[in-house]
């Protein structure tokens, strides 16, 4: 596993961002201030045609991430389920294309505070994903699960990974996309909002990384297991 070798800085840049992120939300006009159709709060009115309403420019986002919060598409995450304040953090680092893939940043680069307020906001509001159709592999998922107590992974995302505040729903998230996002925290690829994932997974393989993916993909839909 490769070393982190910028992991001395890494704390002072976590930071940064952590105080420039609160500052975003802190600066967002109330969400009640957010105008059911025409122009975003903050940005100059669009010419004739006129601009897309918040549902028009939301159901482009759902085209990728899935309709009802559920993701079809292959390593783009469901966003159902996920903490407001999680969706915030992340539209903010995408927008400045501090993580990301490059369809993504597209996406996120014009929005404006309030814009990201709004977005989380209705993320926030979208159901959970369900359990994937496909059975879990028993023996993968009890590994998964033993190394989920072992790394105390539910202190941080909720006993259930439900997530809560800057920290991301889990349980059923698609599993192509937990792996990639566990593989980049701990190359050092993906800057987190905080320092915490790329030192929680320290010292764990990669098979390791496969098996929580496995395990965390296939909760049951209670979302009882790996207390
Ligand atoms: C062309 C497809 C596409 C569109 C359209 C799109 N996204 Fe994304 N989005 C992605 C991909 C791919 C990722 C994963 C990026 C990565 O691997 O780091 C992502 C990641 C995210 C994340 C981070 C979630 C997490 O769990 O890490 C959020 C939040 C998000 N998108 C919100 C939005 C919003 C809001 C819109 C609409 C304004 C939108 N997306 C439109 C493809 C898309
Ligand atoms: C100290 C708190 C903490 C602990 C413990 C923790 N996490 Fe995280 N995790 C976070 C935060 C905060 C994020 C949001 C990423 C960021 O920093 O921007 C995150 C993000 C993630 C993501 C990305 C999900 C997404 O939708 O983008 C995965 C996957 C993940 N954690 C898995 C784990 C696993 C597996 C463990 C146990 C080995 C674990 N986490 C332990 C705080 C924690």
């Amino acid at each position: 596993m490769p070393v982190h070798a910028a992991r001395g800085r890494r704390p002072d840049r976590a930071a940064r961002i952590a105080s420039l992120v609160l500052a975003t939300c802190a600066a967002a006009a109330p969400l009640a201030a957010w105008p059911q159709a025409g122009a975003p709060a903050g940005r100059p009115a669009a010419a004739a045609s006129g601009p897309a309403s918040f549902e028009q420019r939301f159901a482009v986002c759902l085209a990728c991430h899935g309709a009802s919060g559920q993701s079809q598409t292959p390593l783009t995450p469901s966003l159902g389920g996920q903490p407001a304040f999680f969706a915030m953090t992340q539209l903010f680092l995408l927008r400045d294309g501090r993580r990301g893939e490059p369809v993504m940043i597209e996406q996120a680069r014009g929005m404006s505070n309030d814009d990201l307020r709004a977005f989380a906001d209705a993320i926030s509001k979208l159901p959970p994903p369900r359990p994937p159709t496909d059975e879990a592999d028993p023996l993968r998922f009890e590994r998964g699960r033993a190394l989920a107590v072992q790394h105390r992974c539910g202190v941080c995302h909720n006993p259930d990974f439900s997530g809560r505040e800057q920290m991301p729903r889990l349980a059923n998230q698609r599993e192509d996309y937990l792996l990639k996002a566990m593989r980049e925290f701990s190359s050092g690829k993906r800057l987190g909002y905080g320092a915490a994932m790329t030192q929680e997974l320290s010292g764990l393989s990669d098979t390791d990384l496969t098996d929580l993916a496995h395990f965390f993909a296939h909760q049951p839909p209670a979302n009882a297991a790996g207390r």
